[in-house]
């Protein structure tokens, strides 16, 4: 499946912790946008797409959440709980996710501006595309 846990260096010392996203190195691709999902009710999943050319980059800054990723034949579930591990979700990956902590801060990075037309939202005609 064209999905990748990447590990993220950390930089601690006596302080604390830093981690540091760049674009080319840690992140394969230029950084165009980033949005971020917090206060999340409890219950919720979200998602429910796949797009045409996007490639992400999804790290849970706090807390937890589950991605559900499925490439149109296989279905894996992957939980997100350490702001030093990226998830590279490639084009082509519906995704969903669920099991928010309430306290959770999930954090995109994408690599083209928001397009509505790149969204695939209907899971039947993903299946078909995605064949
Ligand atoms: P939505 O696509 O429903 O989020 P998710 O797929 O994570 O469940 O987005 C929620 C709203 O935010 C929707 O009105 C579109 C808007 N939005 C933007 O304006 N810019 C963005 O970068 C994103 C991801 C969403």
């Amino acid at each position: 499946m064209k999905v990748e846990l990447i590990p993220l260096q950390i930089h601690g010392d006596e302080r604390g912790s830093l981690v540091s996203l760049e674009r080319n190195s840690n992140i394969p691709f230029d950084i165009r946008r980033v949005y971020y999902i917090f206060d999340t009710e409890n219950g919720v999943t979200r998602g429910y797409h796949a797009h045409k050319k996007l490639m992400q980059m999804a790290i849970v800054l706090k807390g937890s959440c589950d991605f559900i990723l499925d490439d149109g034949n296989e279905r894996v579930s992957i939980t997100l709980n350490n702001p030093a591990q990226g998830l590279l979700i490639n084009s082509f990956i519906w995704r969903e996710m669920k099991n928010f902590t309430p306290d959770c801060v999930l954090m995109i990075l994408a690599d083209n501006e928001y397009d509505e037309s790149d969204y695939i939202r209907d899971y039947d005609q993903f299946r078909l595309m995605a064949k």
